[in-house]
């Protein structure tokens, strides 16, 4: 028996910022009956992310994330840069519709590296991110799964408390700071006792974050002209954290305002994904003689804390202490146009994109 599958593909290879324009929705006939130890997935929410235009260039710095660097099929499936135009995975949330396995039955639901398309067959295996939502998942949407209880959360809360290692009354900076990630890093850091201030590009996100979110500033870097001498007035006493999602510009400015023994979690540099934007050019002097700690992460260098992660920020947003920012768009002919979004500013907190 077989089944019509729709799906996204890249018409060609993306340079500069995307446009639905470089997108298109293909259908293919896939079987129904997987074989054996194979699971059949109807996907219910897509993770729209920045990373993924990474891959859809035609060179790209992804080339590092070979097998060893990352787990098997987060390295392979997820950072690899395409070869030709084709289908995207991503990371999502759906239903066991048919499974020839013993661990899944119809049914079940599940969290992990999909496809933007409507069905996904899929074969567990260790190297296989997958992992099953239990009925008892306290009530949470099966959306959070890919948002707060999934890669953004892993990210963000890796990000903050493994890699930053913050100190209860240090200063933190946010940028991207209405997003996925950046949203919960802020709040994250409130609950850690310290001193938050993001930034975002418009006044609406910037009241958002100075009210539901309860950052204790923040600021529209749109409308600051010098970005080292706005975090000089937000900062008089100097960063100790950065939490980067931005890059150029904005991480030169940050360092120039960085305390000794500061730390940088790169998470990501979405201004430079585009070209849009020159490569942040830091003053390494700077670094150095501020004994600045830089350091790149990957949501999946958590995997093995990944449960651990999750009891902590699930008692967080069932206590209401951490807000879920999501952004829903409905059905898969959105998807080029939520990603589109993600590089105009136009979401606020997660993108999903809701299918069926
Ligand atoms: N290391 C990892 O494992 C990992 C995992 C997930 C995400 N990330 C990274 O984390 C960052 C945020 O990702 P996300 O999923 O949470 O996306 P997001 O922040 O929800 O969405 C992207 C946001 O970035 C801002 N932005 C877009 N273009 C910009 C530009 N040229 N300059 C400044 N800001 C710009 C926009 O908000 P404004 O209104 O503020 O402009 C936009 O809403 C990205 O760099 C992403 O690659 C890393």
């Amino acid at each position: 028996m077989e089944v019509v599958n729709r799906y996204v593909a890249t018409r060609h290879h993306i340079e500069g910022a995307p446009t639905e324009a470089d997108f298109e929705v293909k259908e293919e006939m896939a079987r129904w009956a997987p074989d054996s130890g194979e699971v059949l997935v109807r996907n219910l929410y897509l993770s729209i992310d920045p990373y993924q235009l990474n891959r859809m260039k035609r060179s790209s710095v992804t080339h590092l994330a070979v097998e060893g660097i990352l787990p098997g099929q987060a390295a392979s499936t997820l950072l690899s840069p395409s070869p030709s135009v084709k289908r995207i995975t991503t990371y999502a949330a759906g239903e066991v519709v048919a499974s020839a396995c013993e661990e899944y039955k119809a049914g079940d639901k599940v969290a992990g590296v999909l496809g933007w398309e409507d069905y996904t067959l899929f074969k567990p295996s260790p190297a296989v991110v997958m992992s099953k939502v239990a009925d008892d998942a306290a009530g949470f949407p099966l959306s959070h799964h890919i948002n707060v209880l999934g890669t953004s959360g892993m990210t963000a809360y890796g990000g903050f408390f493994e890699v930053c290692k913050p100190v209860k009354g240090e200063k933190v900076f946010v940028s991207a700071a209405s997003g996925s990630v950046g949203s919960l890093v802020g709040q994250f850091a409130k609950l850690a006792g310290c001193y938050v201030v993001g930034c975002a590009g418009t006044a609406a996100k910037v009241d958002l974050l100075k009210g539901k979110l309860g950052f204790d500033d923040a600021f529209n870097y749109k409308e600051e002209p010098d970005l080292k001498s706005a975090l000089k007035r937000y900062f008089p006493d100097g960063i100790d954290i950065y939490f980067e999602n931005v890059g150029g510009e904005m991480l030169e400015a940050a360092l120039a305002n960085m305390n000794p023994y500061g730390r940088v979690a790169l998470s990501g540099v979405i201004s430079e994904y585009t070209g849009g934007a020159r490569r942040a050019v830091p003053d390494l002097l700077e670094v150095i003689y501020k004994r600045i700690t830089i350091r790149g992460f990957f949501a999946y260098d958590f995997l093995s804390k990944f449960a651990e992660f999750n009891a902590v920020i699930g008692g967080w947003v069932r206590d209401g202490k951490v807000q879920v920012l999501e952004d829903v768009s409905d059905g898969l002919e959105s998807v080029p146009s939520a990603f589109a979004a993600l590089f105009r500013g136009q979401n606020v907190g997660k993108k999903l994109v809701k299918l069926a």
